[in-house]
């Protein structure tokens, strides 16, 4: 093996240049960097807001505060979904203070003020009392812009950022095999971070963590450099492409026995482990061909439309600049940073876990234990550290948050040392310190 064939591999047609700018911790822990991100980042992206099955009635409503800000998404007479700012254009007061609510009337708590699921109000006290008369029909809640890709709602504070299907290439056509439109959130977790939010983002965009952090994962997952694939998009969105379904190829598990839990795993498709001693390389072609002829038939009715490579295999999308979504044919989670309203040296993790519908399945397993296949049959917000888990795998990934959070904050780090195969995480810095500084 050469030195060339060690080394990460970035798909001919994704690869981008970076400039090389030396990442420092002044991002991560400067009030000053935060207000500028508040500014000029987080107004001039999408942001995954809600789920489309929480949206199902005129009237219903899902919150979600980011930062300072509270966005509400309200579902229309006519099935479409608009977003407006959580904010009584009275004098100010926040109108919905739950995550979730349904109603006919969004009502101020201060003074009464009422408006229709469209926005407009439709209902003051006092009516007469003002100098323009009536302000009912012609007063509305700000609204911003509302879109839906498969399942997720999305809302956008600008109006001249790309429409979200723009926005989102390559991912809507790259998922599209997927299936997605119908799959149920089980899981949705969250809790409060001692760490910045780019932190765990810089994370996701890399892959050479996953030794030391997860060694258990690279028993069925195929973490080694040749063989995953890294893609970098024009829209600041990338991806890994990870062999699922085959062991690590950084140790020798290929000449052995096939290793737990994939054993298992291959078992459950009719693939016997045994026969694929001293080439435990080869089961996972094995399972493709089983998936193929016995998903249609376990209910997997989303299998005829993936390519083998999705079959078996995880696709690890990483959105610009807090989303990523990591595929499988039978999960899709969704994994996300957002900043703390004030405090640059915190953020709020999100864990949400989408599943197919399979006929006759009424209980899945998700990261953090079976649960009923059912919509956010596990919903709970905590502080990391109190014991509760947002999953094992998502554990394991704050478990090194504020210990990087305290080591940035030595005067002692000079900024980022990289590999190739974090060339993500560099492009990533580019181009937020792009947006931060208005040159985008
Ligand atoms: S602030 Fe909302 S009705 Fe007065
Ligand atoms: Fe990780």
């Amino acid at each position: 093996m050469t030195v060339e064939d060690k080394r990460s591999r970035y798909s001919a047609d994704f690869d981008l240049p970076v400039r090389g700018d030396t990442i420092t911790a002044e991002r991560y822990i400067s009030k000053d960097w935060m207000a500028l991100e508040m500014k000029h980042l987080w107004p001039k992206v999408w942001h995954l807001g809600a789920v489309t099955a929480e949206l199902e009635e005129e009237g219903d409503i899902v919150r979600h505060n980011f930062g300072k800000d509270s966005i509400i998404m309200v579902k229309q007479a006519d099935e479409s979904i608009k977003a407006f700012y959580n904010t009584c254009p009275h004098r100010g007061n926040r109108l919905i203070l739950g995550d979730v609510a349904s109603t006919p009337r969004i009502t101020c708590g201060y003074h009464g003020w009422q408006f229709d699921p469209a926005g407009t109000l439709v209902h003051v006290q006092d009516p007469d009392d003002f100098a323009d008369g009536n302000p009912c029909g012609k007063l509305h809640l700000t609204e911003l812009r509302c879109d839906t890709w498969g399942p997720f709602v999305f809302w956008c504070m600008d109006d001249d950022v790309a429409p979200l299907h723009e926005w989102l290439a390559p991912y809507p056509e790259r998922l599209a095999g997927y299936g997605l439109d119908n799959w149920v959130r089980v899981l949705n977790v969250s809790a409060d971070c001692d760490f910045n939010w780019k932190i765990i983002r810089d994370n996701f965009n890399e892959s050479y963590h996953l030794p030391t952090i997860h060694p258990e994962l690279g028993t069925f997952i195929n973490d080694g450099l040749p063989d995953t694939v890294f893609e970098m998009y024009p829209t600041g969105h990338n991806a890994m492409w990870m062999k699922g379904h085959q062991a690590t190829t950084r140790k020798d598990h290929a000449s052995g026995e096939v290793p737990a839990p994939l054993d298992a795993i291959a078992a459950a498709w009719g693939v016997d482990p045994a026969a694929y001693k001293g080439h435990t390389g080869d089961i996972r072609q094995a399972v493709i061909e089983a998936k193929r002829k016995l998903g249609p038939d376990r209910g997997y009715t989303n299998y005829d439309q993936m390519t083998d490579q999705q079959l078996v295999d995880y696709f690890h999308c990483t959105m610009f600049p807090n989303l990523t979504l990591t595929m499988s044919p039978e999960q899709c989670q969704i994994l996300r940073t957002e900043p703390h309203p004030t405090d640059p040296e915190k953020c709020v993790f999100q864990h949400w876990c989408l599943y197919p519908p399979v006929k006759g399945m009424k209980e899945i397993e998700t990261p953090v234990g079976v649960a009923p296949l059912r919509h956010d049959a596990i919903h709970r917000h905590s502080t990391y550290g109190d014991g509760v888990s947002v999953g094992y795998v998502a554990d394991q990934d704050l478990s090194i948050g504020t210990t990087q959070q305290q080591g940035l904050n030595s005067r002692g780090f000079k900024g980022f040392h990289l590999p190739l195969q974090e060339k993500r995480v560099q492009r990533f810095h580019e181009l937020l310190s792009d947006y931060v500084m208005g040159t985008a």
